[in-house]
C-alpha cells in the first residue's frame, strides 16, 4: 500500500438517521407555561427526535451506514470503523461492534468507540483521514451517534433530541476533500459532563455558550494561521449545533455576511444530535442550498464541551450531487410521527427504557427507523434483531 497525496483524500458517501417520532416545542412550551417563541426564535428550535425503546444510538448508526453502504461497491474495502459517541450505554463493549455484525463487514475491519462528548465524529474523521492517506486501497467508515436527554424543567430540555451520521472515507472522495490544516484549541471546563452511572447529561448551560463562542475564536485564529487563508476564502460556514441559536450567534460574531439559513433547516427539526450535530448541518446545506457548491470551501466548527474545538474546512467535489440522498432526507423528515406530551413523558423515563425487554412489545408498539431494531436488554446486554 502507497501513500497518497494528502489533499485527496475525504467524505465519499454521507447519511443521516434519526428517530421517526418528535416532540413539537410548541407542545412542550404550553406544558411547560413558555412563550413557544422562546424556543422558536430565541433558540431557533422546532421539534425534537425522542426515541421510542426499540431505538438506540446503535439502530439509527446501522441505518445511516447501510445508506452509505448502498453507494459503494465493495464493501470488503473497509478497514476501520470508528464510533463516536458521548451517549454509549456500555462502559467496555464498543457500540461499533453491533454495526460491524450487521453491516456484514469483513473480520479484519478494525472497529473501536471515540469519545469527547460532541467533538469525537471530527476527531474520528481526521483520524480515519490519516489513515486513508497511509493505505491508499483502504476505506474507513466514521460514525457519530447521540441520543441526547437532559432533566425535565431544565435550560437544557428544549434542545434534546439525537441522530446518527456515517461516513465513508476513501481516496478521490466524490463529496468533498478535507483540506490538511486544522485549528485545534483544548481547554480543561466543567460546561457538560455525564458522571458514568447517569442518563442525562448535567451541565452549566450559560458557561457552555460562553465557552463555545471562546473557543470558536482561538481555533479560528489557529486554522487561519495555520492555512494562511483568510474569512474571504471561506464561502460556508458549518457549525455544531446544540441548538440553532448557538450556531447563529456565532455567524454573527465572526463570519457576519455569511447566510447559515440552509445548513439549520434539519438541525431545527431534529435538535441536538452532539457527534452527529456538526454533520447534520453539512448535509442540510448541501441537500438545501440551490446554488451550485462544487468548489466551494465550507469551513467547519466542530465543539465538545469539556472541552475540545476544531476548526477544519472541506472543499466539495465536482461530483458531489451523485451521492446525495436529498430527496429521501427531506420525506422521511417530513413523514415523522408527531408524538403527544403524555407520550413524551413516557418515553423519557429512565426506568421504562431500562426495563424494556419485550420484543413483541418493541415491534408492535413503535415503527423501526430501519431495519435493526433493539429487541431486549438482558442482563444489561443490547440484543438487536432484524425487522
Ligand atoms: N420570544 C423570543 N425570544 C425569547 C423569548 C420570547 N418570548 N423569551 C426568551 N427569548 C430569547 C432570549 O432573549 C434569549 O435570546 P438571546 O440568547 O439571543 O439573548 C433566548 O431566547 C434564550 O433565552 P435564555 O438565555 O433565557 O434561555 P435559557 O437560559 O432558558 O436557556 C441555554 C439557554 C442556557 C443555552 C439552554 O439552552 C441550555 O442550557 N442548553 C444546554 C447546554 C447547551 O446546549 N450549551 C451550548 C454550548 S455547549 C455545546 O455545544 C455542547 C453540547 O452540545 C451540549
Amino acid at each position: 500500500m502507497s501513500s497518497i497525496n494528502k489533499n485527496n483524500v475525504g467524505i465519499d458517501v454521507i447519511a443521516f438517521s434519526t428517530s421517526d417520532y418528535f416532540l413539537s416545542l410548541k407542545t412542550l412550551a404550553e406544558h411547560r407555561d413558555v412563550d413557544y417563541r422562546k424556543y422558536y426564535e430565541g433558540i431557533g428550535q422546532e421539534r425534537m427526535s425522542i426515541f421510542p425503546p426499540n431505538e438506540d444510538i446503535v439502530t439509527i448508526a446501522i441505518d445511516a451506514a447501510q445508506k452509505v453502504l448502498s453507494k459503494i461497491d465493495n464493501k470488503n474495502d473497509i478497514d476501520l470503523l470508528i464510533f463516536a459517541t458521548e451517549s454509549s450505554f456500555d462502559l467496555s463493549k464498543s457500540a461499533g461492534i453491533y454495526v460491524h455484525h450487521f453491516l456484514g463487514l469483513k473480520p479484519s475491519c478494525r472497529v473501536f468507540d471515540m469519545k469527547q462528548a460532541c467533538y469525537s465524529a471530527t476527531a474520528a474523521l481526521q483520524m480515519a483521514k490519516s489513515f486513508v492517506e497511509s493505505n491508499s486501497a483502504s476505506k474507513a467508515l466514521v460514525i457519530g451517534s447521540d441520543i441526547v436527554k437532559y432533566s425535565p424543567n431544565t435550560s437544557g430540555e428544549p434542545t434534546q433530541g439525537g441522530a446518527a451520521v456515517a461516513m465513508l472515507v476513501s481516496e478521490n472522495p466524490r463529496l468533498a476533500y478535507i483540506e490538511p490544516f486544522s485549528g485545534i484549541y483544548t481547554t480543561d471546563i466543567a460546561d457538560f459532563w455525564r458522571p458514568a452511572a447517569a442518563t442525562e447529561a448535567m451541565f452549566d448551560g450559560r458557561l457552555s455558550a460562553h465557552n463555545y463562542l471562546r473557543s470558536l475564536g482561538c481555533a479560528l485564529d489557529n486554522y487561519l494561521e495555520q492555512s494562511s487563508l483568510n474569512f474571504e476564502d471561506i464561502n460556508y460556514t458549518c457549525f455544531h449545533a446544540p441548538f440553532n441559536k448557538m450556531a447563529i450567534k456565532a455567524v454573527r460574531q465572526f463570519f457576519p455576511e455569511r447566510d447559515i439559513k440552509d445548513a439549520l433547516i434539519y438541525n431545527a427539526l431534529i435538535g441536538n444530535s452532539c457527534s452527529a450535530s456538526l454533520y447534520i448541518s453539512l448535509i442540510s446545506l448541501i441537500d438545501n442550498c440551490k446554488r451550485n457548491l462544487a468548489g466551494k470551501r465550507i469551513g467547519m466548527y466542530s465543539y465538545g464541551s469539556g472541552s475540545v474545538a476544531e476548526y477544519y474546512s472541506l472543499v466539495i467535489s465536482d461530483r458531489y450531487k451523485n451521492t446525495l440522498f436529498s430527496d429521501s432526507n427531506k420525506e422521511n423528515l417530513a413523514n415523522r410521527i408527531e408524538i403527544s406530551f403524555d407520550e413524551y413523558e413516557k418515553l423519557s423515563t429512565t426506568a421504562e427504557i431500562f426495563n424494556y425487554t419485550s420484543k413483541e412489545g418493541g415491534k408492535r408498539l413503535y415503527r423501526n427507523i430501519g431495519s435493526v431494531f433493539l429487541a431486549e436488554i438482558k442482563d444489561g446486554y443490547r440484543i438487536y434483531a432484524e425487522a
